[in-house]
């Protein structure tokens, strides 16, 4: 197996955070990850928000929190058990669960494929962040953080353009230390057709 596959195939979902801050170094090889995805025409129109003002992150986690409500888990129906999403444990009051660094991507409002060159862009960083030892955690339906006054002033101090909306963020930060790196769930390989 080459290094790629094995990245591909190590990546989790990361919620559980250690405090320290990625290197700069790093976020700078996320990014360029994130710049050099594929987009639809080639449009390049993905803006990345890097944010790692923890009082910032923290009150938009939980406008977030406030604004999701996620079909909770059940017995048997659950996103994690390693590492538990808001949908997983109620008394998880931050939708970024802490990450030291989050990065909402913004995209066009009327362009049919801003939420693919978001998503790949996103994928692209996960893996770069997890060959970096990073973990990372893909948040959907971003414009939730921004949906109260706060966040309406935060898109204006951003100078966000108002033709964009946030599609999602990508969480980044070290797994926290002592944690057991989870191993996710089994894959459903039944879902391939070969003709
Ligand atoms: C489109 C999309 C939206 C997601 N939204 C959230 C989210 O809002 N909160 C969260 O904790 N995880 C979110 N995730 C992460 C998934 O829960 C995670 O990828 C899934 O449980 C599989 O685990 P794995 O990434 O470790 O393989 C999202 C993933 C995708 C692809």
């Amino acid at each position: 197996m080459n290094e790629t596959m094995r990245t591909i195939l190590h990546r989790r979902a990361i919620r559980r955070f250690d405090t320290k801050q990625i290197e700069e170094e790093a976020l700078q090889q996320i990014l360029q990850a994130g710049l050099y995805a594929p987009s639809a025409g080639g449009r390049q129109g993905v803006i990345f928000a890097v944010c790692q003002d923890k009082e910032i992150n923290e009150r938009l986690g939980k406008i977030k929190r406030a604004n999701s409500s996620p079909r909770m888990a059940t017995a048997t129906s659950y996103v994690s058990r390693e590492q538990p999403s808001i949908a997983d444990d109620p008394k998880l009051t931050n939708a970024f669960y802490n990450a030291p660094t989050i990065i909402t991507l913004f995209a066009p409002k009327n362009f049919l494929f801003s939420a693919e060159d978001c998503a790949v862009a996103a994928e692209n960083m996960m893996l770069a962040a997890d060959s970096l030892g990073i973990g990372s955690c893909y948040i959907g339906q971003g414009w939730n953080a921004f949906a109260d006054p706060y966040g309406q002033e935060i898109l204006k101090k951003w100078e966000i353009p108002v033709d964009h909306y946030a599609v999602m963020q990508l969480l980044l930060g070290y797994p926290r230390p002592g944690d057991k790196y989870p191993e996710g769930k089994s894959r459903k390989s039944d879902r391939i057709l070969r003709f």
